[in-house]
């Protein structure tokens, strides 16, 4: 089978630990790497066999023989990148929140729908195991149309935020629910279709940062459903849960990527399904998805337009929090 040459754009935490493995991985040519800290793209263009390395991206993205980009920076950093990239023809895999503002989401989507470029944004949990087994028992009617859905995510290893500077910089990284949330966000809009309004309260209890560290969200769906997150990151141990009630039946997991999934429904005691699956499967898998499409001109699994869409629904939830009322969606013209 033909291969695609990638360059990857932030050697940061999520590039080497799945975005520049699995370019080589599934089979691709990394052509580039690519960081505004000169060390951190020499070192990965050395441990994954790059050809150059550069610390300008319009270096990267002008390339005459390169085939896509994979963005791996700052939220507040994918506009300018991920523009560049669609102007310069080059397909594009960028990491989630597709920005840090809707603003710059709604550029980079009205860019996108000009062109001719396959553009996906890496809403990984689409691609795991048990958020796909999920979807089946939805289609396939085992647990039927979602009625109520839900995610806890209680805390971030024993109270303490991840290191990087961007992330409790709002401007930066849109916060905790636009960068982090938003996962669960996409994956309810995925199992239970349009979010049509969002009802939310926040509160940032950590000293010195200016975002979010807790949030309770309710989102109402297009059929009626209503789905809700409760995220805290000043929790000092971790609890974690998700799950749907349909209309037929009931699917719920102790955890989030790693947990034990139980199902019961019409005709179906309860069991457990045993889906353990390393976390990475779902890169790998999100990768070979992107490939895929290039190769085989085939949609992407997530959109600009899903992006957008998720982005919103996460604006409309800190609005609604700060204006102490229900927001109804969309928020901007399509
Ligand atoms: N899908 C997932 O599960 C997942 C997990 C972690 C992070 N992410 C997302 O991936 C992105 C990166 O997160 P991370 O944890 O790897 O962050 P990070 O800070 O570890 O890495 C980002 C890298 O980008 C570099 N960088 C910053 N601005 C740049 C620019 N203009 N040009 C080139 N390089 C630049 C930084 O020097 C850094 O090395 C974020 O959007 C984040 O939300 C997704």
């Amino acid at each position: 089978m033909k291969s695609l040459k990638m360059a990857v754009i932030g050697c940061g935490n999520i590039a080497n630990y799945a975005h520049l493995p699995n370019v080589l991985k599934t089979g691709q040519k990394l052509v580039a790497t690519c960081d505004i800290v000169e060390e951190k793209a020499r070192q990965a263009a050395e441990k994954f066999k790059a050809e150059k390395f550069f610390t300008d991206y319009r270096e990267v993205v002008e390339l005459k023989d390169l085939d896509a980009v994979i963005i791996a920076t700052p939220p507040d950093t994918h506009r300018e990148i991920a523009v560049e990239a669609i102007k310069s023809n080059k397909h594009v895999f960028l990491e989630k929140p597709l920005a840090a503002n809707l603003d710059d989401a709604h550029e980079i989507y009205r860019y996108w729908k000009k062109s001719s470029v396959k553009f996906a944004v890496g809403f990984c949990l689409r691609h795991h195991g048990m958020f796909k087994h999920a979807k089946a028992l939805i289609e396939n009617n085992t647990v039927g149309e979602p009625v109520a859905l839900w995610r806890i995510a209680i805390g971030t290893a024993m109270g303490v935020l991840p290191p990087m500077g961007w992330l409790t910089d709002k401007k930066r990284s849109g916060g905790m629910v636009v960068e982090n949330t938003i996962h669960m966000i996409d994956a309810f809009r995925w199992f239970a279709g349009d979010i049509t309004s969002v009802s939310a309260h926040y509160k940032t209890e950590r000293k010195g940062i200016s975002i979010e560290d807790n949030a309770y969200i309710v989102f109402t769906h297009q059929n009626n459903a209503f789905s809700s997150v409760l995220q805290s990151w000043t929790a000092t141990h971790t609890y974690e849960s998700w799950g749907i009630v349909g209309k037929e039946g009931t699917v719920s997991v102790k955890g989030y990527v790693i947990g034990s999934m139980e199902v019961s429904g019409k005709g179906k005691g309860l069991e457990e399904v045993d889906i353990k699956e390393d976390p990475i499967v779902m890169y790998e898998k999100e990768m070979e998805d992107f490939v895929k499409s290039i190769l085989e001109d085939k949609p992407v699994f997530a959109t600009p337009l899903e992006g957008l869409k998720a982005m919103e629904a996460a604006v409309a939830a800190e609005k609604s929090s700060r204006e102490g009322k229900i927001v109804k969606l969309p928020l901007i013209d399509y």
